[in-house]
């Protein structure tokens, strides 16, 4: 009996992939590969089910005899191990970010005379068709909720981008760009204070109550899949914080980020520009350890943001937080500075990374803005936020057209800067 081995996602299973399978087992028997949730975000999406739930579909498919987990992209590694007569693949990856892929196993299959076998794409079904008409349907709080542990796990860092409305959720939930290195998207959004509170013509003092903020979050939810992080300034007091996290749940929202600073919140970008305190360990501990007590599910996480980088406080005094917080149950934490280098923050990362129970890292690159995502995840980071970019950039856009408008006493010559009627009328789908 020949050895056929096919490399597999095997997540929207569709009459393609079963094409795949039926030609594989007519050479011989078949071993699926089936990539794990990290080999696949690392050239696309994160599947929709669990490793262990496509598992469980692709052992039960006709012609399958094996099923191996597939731990890169890279088939090599399983090829060598299993020396197969012949790989079987659509043709589709003759194109694009699987092209250098599929030249390795062509080189590989050469060392012991294998051949790859490509069988013809079948039209009219895709997984990306698939996954369009899902993301139409749409999701439900518990999926979205557990969606940023599934990114974590399966990808070096995960990217978030500020929200204020359900438009910019939009943008962020829509955005893609093809780079040499595959498609890239934004995997969530950030429920800033910031732009929420100033897109409410109000300051980033937690002026705009706990019950106005879900108000946007509920408008953002209502049109978007992914996952949200959500700004909770101080949390308030512990007291009502309770209550923030039990909503936030509810709603789906997969994690909330505290900072230790107590009295009027002012924002961290001030620095020492303004009064701030920073809270005592003790009482901020308190404070971590009540909200996970009220948590209903295990998946939702509490992020402990410590300012003391931003405060002039030192290194020593962050790690000093970082420890306590992580003891008291924090799922993460959030390192925050205003300097325009990263310095500071690499300097947090290595003494960070050196922890015994290290979890989860947040970076906010917002002053030192040069610093590239590959350098993050050198350094260990796991969340980048870009917390406030979207509306920054609304913002002097308006006032420009605003400002036309004034001068010509007419919009014409801001024409060229602002999006058709047309494609504003057909921007939201569904108006007609
Ligand atoms: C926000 O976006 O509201 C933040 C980050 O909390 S910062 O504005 O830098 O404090
Ligand atoms: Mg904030």
């Amino acid at each position: 009996m020949k050895k056929v081995y096919v490399g597999m996602s095997a997540d929207l299973i569709h009459p393609g992939h079963l094409n795949i399978l039926k030609e594989a087992a007519k050479l011989g028997e078949v071993t699926v590969g089936l990539l794990t949730d990290k080999a696949i975000a690392s050239y696309k999406r994160v599947p929709f089910m669990t490793f262990e739930q496509r598992l469980l579909v692709i052992e039960q498919i006709k012609g399958v005899s094996k099923v191996i987990p597939q731990t890169t992209l890279d088939y090599v590694p399983n090829l060598e191990l299993l020396k197969p007569d012949y790989v079987v693949h659509g043709d589709d990856w003759r194109e694009g970010v699987q092209q250098k892929t599929r030249q390795k196993v062509i080189d590989s299959l050469a060392q012991w005379g294998g051949e790859l076998i490509e069988v013809p794409y079948t039209q009219g079904i895709s997984s990306t068709q698939l996954h369009k008409a899902m993301k139409e349907i749409g999701t439900t709080p518990q999926i979205r909720l557990k969606s940023l542990k599934r990114l974590l796990a399966a990808k070096p860092i995960v990217r978030f981008l500020d929200i204020h409305n359900a438009l910019s959720g939009l943008i962020i939930e829509n955005t893609r760009v093809d780079t040499p290195e595959g498609p890239k998207e934004f995997d969530g959004m950030w429920g800033s204070s910031l732009t929420d509170s100033t897109a409410k013509g109000k300051p980033d003092i937690e002026a705009v109550d706990v019950s106005s903020r879900m108000g946007t979050l509920n408008e953002v939810l209502e049109v978007t899949t992914k996952p949200i992080i959500y700004d909770a300034d101080t949390g308030g007091k512990t007291e009502h914080f309770v209550f923030t996290v039990k909503t936030l749940e509810r709603l789906g929202v997969s994690a909330v980020i505290i900072e230790d600073k107590t009295g009027l919140k002012k924002n961290s970008l001030f620095g020492t520009d303004v009064a701030q305190t920073q809270d005592s360990i003790e009482a901020f501990s308190q404070k971590i350890i009540a909200g996970k007590n009220a948590q209903a599910t295990n998946d939702f996480m509490i992020i402990a943001r410590i300012e003391s980088l931003i405060l002039g406080k030192g290194i020593d005094d962050a790690m000093a937080r970082a420890e306590a917080f992580l003891e008291a149950g924090a799922d993460g934490i959030m390192i925050h500075s205003r300097e325009k280098s990263p310095d500071e923050i690499f300097e947090f990362c290595r003494r960070y990374n050196q922890l015994a129970n290290r979890k989860t890292l947040v970076a906010v690159p917002s002053s030192y803005n040069s610093v590239y995502e590959s350098e993050l995840i050198e350094n260990g980071v796991n969340v980048v936020i870009y917390a406030n970019q979207l509306l920054r950039s609304a913002y002097p856009a308006m006032c420009n057209t605003a400002e036309s408008i004034l001068r010509e006493g007419r919009s014409k010559e801001v024409d060229g800067k602002m999006m058709p009627l047309k494609q504003i009328l057909e921007l939201i789908p569904g108006g007609k």
